[in-house]
């Protein structure tokens, strides 16, 4: 039988991440299959073990999506120190004496997809960050090791964003405000919020986006997000959405798991051209 693979979740059905993997798998010639698991919401933990007692004489792992992220991370009997600080895990594997570990990518994919797909230099330059839930928690370790002068991670709660920061502060230049309090102009605003879920946009001062500006959705879609299209409005130099970071994210996991990285440009479009 393949080596089994897994992405947990509920719901779970309209994920990506079997098409994408599949896709990595056929590219790097790997046995292995791909499939969705649909956790009960009071029965996460039950699932997982279940899921690698069945596969315990071969490889195996699972990504974790919405909303069992944080759970994985609290019976994960391992953490990277990256999954450990983000309070999140997203890859799911064992080690050789069979202990369930956890990291999480989407940090990693985030910061590949700006610099290795889009050309973005992070190093030295200014950063804002929407939002300060869990979605911003998992990246800002990876943002901060590129350097950049200074963080800004602004939320609509402002205590938040400034815990965060705080938490963050050994990492790099680090801020935490309300939307109000955001000062200056930047190069790159990424937005991290839920806003989009609800066709909203976070509460900006104007003038924020330098000229020429960068502004980056982690979200995706058919449509462009609200943010997306308020970019558009300030002359953003590029509006990017989620969909490199969810492809890279996994691209990372699929390392973890199998030692080879995929390619990734081949498969952002074969996902693109599904969102319809
Ligand atoms: P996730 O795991 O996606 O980060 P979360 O932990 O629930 O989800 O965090 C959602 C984030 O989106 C929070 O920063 C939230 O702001 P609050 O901390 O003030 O709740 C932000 N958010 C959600 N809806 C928003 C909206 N309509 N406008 C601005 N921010 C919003």
């Amino acid at each position: 039988m393949s080596d089994q693979y897994a992405v947990v979740g509920n719901p779970i059905s309209h994920s990506k991440s079997p098409l994408i993997h599949r896709m990595f798998a056929q590219q790097t010639g790997q046995d292995l299959d791909y499939q969705t698991l649909e956790a009960p919401l009071d029965g996460f933990e039950q699932a997982i073990l279940t899921f690698f007692a069945q596969q315990a004489d071969q490889p195996a792992g699972l990504n974790i999506t919405v909303p069992f992220k944080q759970q994985a991370w609290e019976m994960a009997a391992q953490l990277s120190g990256r999954a450990q600080r983000a309070g999140a895990v997203n890859t799911l594997y064992r080690d050789e004496s069979g202990q369930i570990c956890g990291d999480t990518t989407d940090g990693v994919g985030l910061v590949r997809d700006l610099l290795e797909n889009q050309g973005a230099t992070l190093k030295d330059a200014r950063v804002l960050i929407l939002g300060a839930g869990g979605a911003v928690r998992g990246v800002l370790e990876p943002i901060l090791e590129q350097s950049p002068a200074l963080l800004v991670i602004a939320n609509r709660t402002a205590s938040k964003a400034e815990q965060l920061a705080q938490d963050f502060a050994e990492f790099g230049e680090l801020r935490g405000c309300g939307f109000a309090e955001v000062e200056g102009q930047f190069d790159l605003i990424i937005n991290g919020t839920s806003a989009s879920l609800q066709g909203e946009l976070p509460p900006l001062p104007a003038g924020v986006l330098k000229p020429g500006g960068w502004c980056y959705d982690m979200m995706y879609g058919a449509e462009p997000t609200p943010f997306m299209v308020w970019g558009e409005q300030q002359e953003a130099g590029r509006v990017i959405d989620g969909l490199g970071m969810l492809v890279e994210q996994a691209a990372e996991s699929f390392r973890i798991w199998r030692g080879v990285r995929p390619q990734s440009a081949a498969v952002i479009d074969a996902v693109r051209a599904q969102l319809g």
